[in-house]
């Protein structure tokens, strides 16, 4: 059986930009901030990266980066092909060990943890959003939403009533029993969306989450991802290439060769 965001770890073994930012800048005497700007002892950060570094043989996928994401906060992560943005996110969701460096989630650090320990906590803690191949392709919609519930031991009646609830605020009223081979490009990533917060995590995590579809359907897809991730409390990391789905984020931040650009400053 497939476990929410365990398909990808079995499969992966111009300056960062601010638009809007609820909260001040953080720049009282007690904050520190990293090379490129980020502020790492933030009393409402969810999740932070320290100094996170990952090789794979010569080549130097991340060279330390500094990344801390605030409660609600919808942070966009841009960058060439090859810059590291997955592997970042990889480290950042505990898909990866990095070689060195910490994460920390909500002031406990998850990095050193165990692999099912890092499992439990990407199915019960994160949610995943991914460009392709998501969904389980023999599940309806609906259950394929409740499989992590399911997976925490929810009972299967239980999971789907619950996972059904998303479906009318996500505008999938009535796909509920479809197959994911039944659905629109835009359909399914709403179906994956709707996978991601079913059990309310803290952070979701998206890489390319708007990859596969049209400019239309995939702003309509960002913009559902944003408010839904919101309204439930969670906060959003995003990998993209499109600056238009970065527009929808509170601030970006750009990687280049495995660094993150300075000025990653929060307004
Ligand atoms: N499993 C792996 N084995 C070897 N090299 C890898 C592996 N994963 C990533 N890399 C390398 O690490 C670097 C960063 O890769 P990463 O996938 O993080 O880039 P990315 O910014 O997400 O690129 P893209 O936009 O193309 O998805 C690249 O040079 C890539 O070739
Ligand atoms: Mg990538």
């Amino acid at each position: 059986m497939l476990i929410v965001g365990d398909e990808y770890a079995n499969s992966h073994g111009d300056n960062s930009r601010i638009s809007r930012s609820a909260e001040g800048d953080g720049t009282s005497g007690r904050s520190a901030r990293s090379l490129s700007g980020e502020r790492l002892d933030g009393m409402n950060d969810v999740l932070v990266g320290r100094a996170l570094a990952k090789r794979f043989g010569q080549t130097v996928a991340l060279g330390g980066v500094d990344l801390a994401v605030r409660a609600g906060e919808a942070v966009a992560i841009m960058g060439p092909s090859g810059s590291g943005k997955s592997t970042l996110l990889h480290c950042l969701a505990g898909i990866m060990k990095p070689d060195s460096g910490e994460v920390h989630l909500l002031g406990q650090r998850i990095d050193n943890l165990r692999e099912r320990d890092r499992s439990a906590l990407r199915r019960t803690r994160f949610g995943f959003v991914f460009q392709f191949g998501q969904l389980l392709p023999e599940l309806p919609a609906e259950e394929n939403v409740a499989l992590p519930l399911m997976l925490g031991d929810v009972p299967r009646e239980r999971a789907v009533r619950q996972a059904r609830d998303w479906f009318g605020p996500l505008g999938l009223h009535g796909m509920e029993t479809r197959r994911p081979g039944e659905l629109s490009g835009g359909q399914a990533q709403r179906v994956a969306i709707a996978r991601a917060l079913v059990s309310k995590p803290a952070v979701v995590f998206a890489d390319e989450p708007t990859g596969a579809l049209d400019q239309t359907t995939g702003q309509e897809t960002m913009r559902l991802l944003v408010e839904a991730t919101k309204h439930n409390g969670a906060c959003l990391i995003v990998v993209t290439h499109d600056p238009n789905v970065a527009g929808w984020c509170d601030r970006t931040v750009e990687v280049r060769d495995g660094h993150l650009l300075a000025g990653g400053v929060r307004a």
